[in-house]
């Protein structure tokens, strides 16, 4: 779907998110949000707090599971996305905090395999995710599943490609201090969501954004796997669609 703007858009998907909260509210369901950090979504996030204060829009049956966590790295560092997520939807909203889950950047690397599995039994315990938000890295990439990620991958340690941590060395204070590695969930994770909204805008995006909706399925652009979702949609602003 392309829309004139980014902020269209966002207005859009943040009413198919609060649609899909309602409808759970009403069947006294928990809805299971999968959320993405990233420049892109917030927008997204603005609109959700907006909606919750002039709207009467409650979070108070929503589940959040988010996609990814540099590793390692510290819950309150800067860079988190846990912190990220705090200051960009969870501290203005009514969620309750015990059912945000974000990967923990300090868990100790004995207990990853274990803490992997465990975030992936949590989603399925919740019932698995009603509606998945994704943003696309440079790469083709989806939460941290880089190239290579294979369809089936599960939760998992990745170690980041260059590219990706030289997109993020503006928030750490050099290349040194981008952490090689990420939890991630896996392409299989995602995959399991029983819809999928990936938000793309700007013209840096528009090559990317060609070969994931346009080329090969591939693991070598891991977003190109949601070709074969029965439920996704890729959610463009014009500059993104410009080489569709
Ligand atoms: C990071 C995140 C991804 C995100 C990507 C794009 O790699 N792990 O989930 O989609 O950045 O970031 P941006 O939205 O700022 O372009």
């Amino acid at each position: 779907t392309i829309y004139e703007s980014a902020a269209d858009a966002c207005t859009a998907v943040s009413k198919e998110i609060a649609d899909v909260i309602r409808l759970k509210q009403n069947k006294g369901e928990y809805a299971v949000l999968g959320l993405a950090t990233g420049s892109t979504p917030k927008k997204v996030y603005q609109e959700l707090i907006r909606l919750h204060r002039n709207e009467g829009l409650s979070f108070n049956n929503v589940v959040a599971f988010n996609l990814d966590e540099y590793y390692p790295l510290q819950p309150d560092a800067l860079q988190s996305y846990k912190r990220f997520m705090d200051e960009n939807l969870f501290d203005h909203i009514d969620i309750d905090k015990k059912n945000c889950f974000i990967p923990q950047g300090d868990t100790p690397q004995e207990l990853l395999k274990m803490y992997c599995e465990e975030y992936e039994k949590k989603i399925e315990a919740f019932g698995g995710i009603d509606i998945q938000l994704l943003g696309i890295g440079r790469n083709g990439h989806i939460g941290f599943n880089e190239p290579g990620s294979h369809i089936s991958s599960a939760t998992r340690l990745i170690t980041l490609d260059q590219t990706t941590r030289l997109d993020a060395v503006n928030d750490f204070s050099g290349i040194a201090q981008v952490p090689r590695k990420a939890i991630t969930m896996g392409v299989g994770t995602i995959m399991k969501a029983r819809r999928i909204v990936l938000l793309a805008w700007g013209e840096r995006k528009a090559g990317i954004i060609k070969q994931a909706v346009e080329g090969p399925v591939t693991e070598f652009v891991p977003a190109s796997y949601l070709q074969g979702h029965q439920n996704a949609v890729i959610v463009l602003d014009e500059a993104a669609a410009a080489e569709l």
